[in-house]
């Protein structure tokens, strides 16, 4: 079995998990649980990172003890991941003893090896990026965040004051490891994703790298060196070694990482720092970065000041955690920005959930129930798929592979083809074209009229059977994504070889062809309504 691991940037721990974390987590999860489809003994990570100096000033604020106040909000985030069934093996924390435990060895490995020197240095710093900032990287606050007019702010955080620090850090050499990197990107073509990312870093990286502190003097809060008990440990160069942490303990074999998923604010900090800080340490890069855009709430920048934070478990509790996927997954291209606008997402939960696959499956099942059918055959199926295969491909456009595995491609070889493009928007396209055309085909069959009629009857149990392979069959490639409708379709199906596919385990490659390929075989229909409308509408 082949192994795959995923890793999810670990979020800060100042504040409950908004819809732009929710966004990450759910496209990891999706890939965790195809890859588990494909018979991949996945791993998969998530957790929280929590030595921040942001987080020791909010802990404050608020009169709490910092670990209390991380305790508290690192609950919220376990509950936000366990309710939207996130399927991660790993949570890990940054003030963990094992992480501290694998920091320390990995600095004191670096310290060894020559890859650190003491300087005094005159800093600005955005606590919100947990950052160095040069006068070049700055703005002027426009007065409106808290901050007076015309000070000199970051971008990403108009609302926090730039400190001014004058400290003696140590550095790392990063400059020694330019030619590494250049040679890694050059050897490796699609390292970062998608391209227009790739060339950003690259062009970045063709100018001066500056080497970058690894320590503060004077925190509190965090991983003390090594070698220099005074200092505490720079929070980047601590919270990007999570992703080895995991790795201990018999995980080793994993690294390295094959799909690392994160948003375009931490890209340099993963795809030049981080494979140069493992270089350092004799540990190879991982293998692929996937890069998330910015998603803003109908059209603004979301803000506690404007009040339009969109919360995943509010929409995934009046709506349905499918919905949120598949909006994120088939409206937003993966690596650009993105708008989470309220009223397309309404739109969509009706037309394609409630209406398009959840009528099918619907009305297919119910009138399959009522006129009894109690099993799938070939008889029916055989004749009726080249007609439907043939109208999907006159229909739709040719890039749709997917309609293929209706012809005998593998249903594996053809998931991994969207996969490998990191295409989950392409794969949901390709999806929802061929439930399009089964619902298309009912309409012309009319299966319904064909009932009432003794001589025509046949038939239109014939046409109903088919479409009830079909279903059996978009369901299975679509369990990853859309969970919560692929559970209640093995429920109203009741066919074993569904029953035993389960995308938080791996699936055998045969049983998941079996699966799809199963023609013959008795059903215990049970319908029930898969999506439900909204509770607020
Ligand atoms: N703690 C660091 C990551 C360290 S990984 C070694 C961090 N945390 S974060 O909580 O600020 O952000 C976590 C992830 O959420 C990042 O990938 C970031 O890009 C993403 N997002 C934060 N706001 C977002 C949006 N509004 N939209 C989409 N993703 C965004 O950075």
């Amino acid at each position: 079995m082949k192994k795959f691991y995923i890793t999810l940037p670990i979020y800060y721990a100042n504040g409950v998990p908004h819809i732009g974390h929710a966004y990450s987590s759910l496209v990891g999860d999706v890939h965790a649980r195809y890859r588990r489809l494909l018979w991949y003994n996945v791993k998969f990570s998530v957790g929280t990172d929590e030595n921040s100096q942001k987080i020791v000033q909010k802990a404050e604020e608020k009169g709490q003890d910092t670990m209390e106040f991380l305790d508290e909000i690192v609950a919220h985030h376990i509950a936000t991941w366990e309710e939207l069934k996130i399927t991660n093996t790993d949570f890990i924390r940054t003030t963990e003893k094992r992480h501290k435990d694998y920091v320390t060895k990995i600095l004191q490995k670096a310290y060894e090896n020559n890859d650190f020197y003491e300087s005094n240095y005159e800093w600005m710093y955005c606590v919100g990026c947990e950052w160095f900032k040069k006068d070049s990287d700055l703005i002027e606050s426009d007065g409106k965040h808290g901050i007076p007019k015309g000070e000199k702010v970051c971008q990403d955080h108009p609302n926090k004051p730039i400190s001014q620090l004058s400290e003696k850090n140590w550095f790392f050499k990063l400059s020694k490891y330019e030619n590494f990197i250049k040679e890694y990107y050059k050897n490796n073509p699609t390292f970062i994703q998608p391209d227009f990312r790739f060339n950003e870093i690259k062009a970045f990286v063709d100018g001066w790298l500056e080497d970058f502190s690894i320590s503060r003097e004077g925190a509190t809060f965090g991983i003390p060196l090594p070698f220099d008990k005074e200092q505490i440990t720079y929070v980047w160069y601590d919270a990007l070694l999570n992703y080895n942490t995991v790795c201990q303990n018999g995980d080793e074999d994993f690294w390295p990482a094959d799909l690392q998923i994160m948003g375009k604010d931490i890209i340099r900090f993963h795809s030049i720092y981080y494979p140069a800080m493992l270089q350092s340490v004799g540990i190879e890069p991982p293998k692929q970065q996937l890069i998330t855009g910015f998603l803003t709430a109908d059209g603004h920048k979301m803000s506690k000041t404007l009040g339009n934070v969109v919360k995943p478990l509010e929409v995934a509790r009046s709506y349905d955690r499918d919905a949120l996927t598949m909006y994120l997954l088939y409206d937003l291209k993966v690596g650009s920005d993105g708008d989470f606008s309220r009223k397309r997402f309404e739109e969509m939960y009706a037309s394609m959930l409630i209406g398009g696959w959840g009528n099918l499956v619907a009305r297919v099942t119910k009138l399959s129930a009522k006129n009894e059918i109690t099993a799938i055959t070939s008889d029916a199926v055989t004749p009726r798929l080249p007609v439907y295969v043939s109208d999907i491909k006159e229909s739709i456009d040719h890039t749709n592979e997917l309609v293929n595995i209706f012809e005998g491609k593998s249903v594996a070889d053809t998931i991994e083809y969207y996969l490998n493009k990191l295409d989950l928007q392409h794969l949901l396209r390709d999806w929802y074209a061929l439930v399009q055309a089964a619902n298309k085909f009912l309409n012309d069959a009319e299966p319904w009229k064909k009932l009432k009629d003794e001589q025509t009857k046949q038939e239109g149990l014939d046409d109903l059977t088919f479409v009830l392979y079909v279903i059996k069959n978009l369901a299975i490639v679509i369990a990853p994504l859309l969970i919560n409708s692929f559970e209640k379709i093995q429920n109203i199906l009741w066919i074993d070889e569904l029953k035993s596919i389960n995308t938080e385990k791996t699936v055998s490659l045969e049983s998941l062809q079996a699966a799809f390929d199963l023609v013959d075989t008795t059903i215990n229909l049970e319908p029930a309504i898969i999506y439900k409308k909204p509770e607020t509408a």
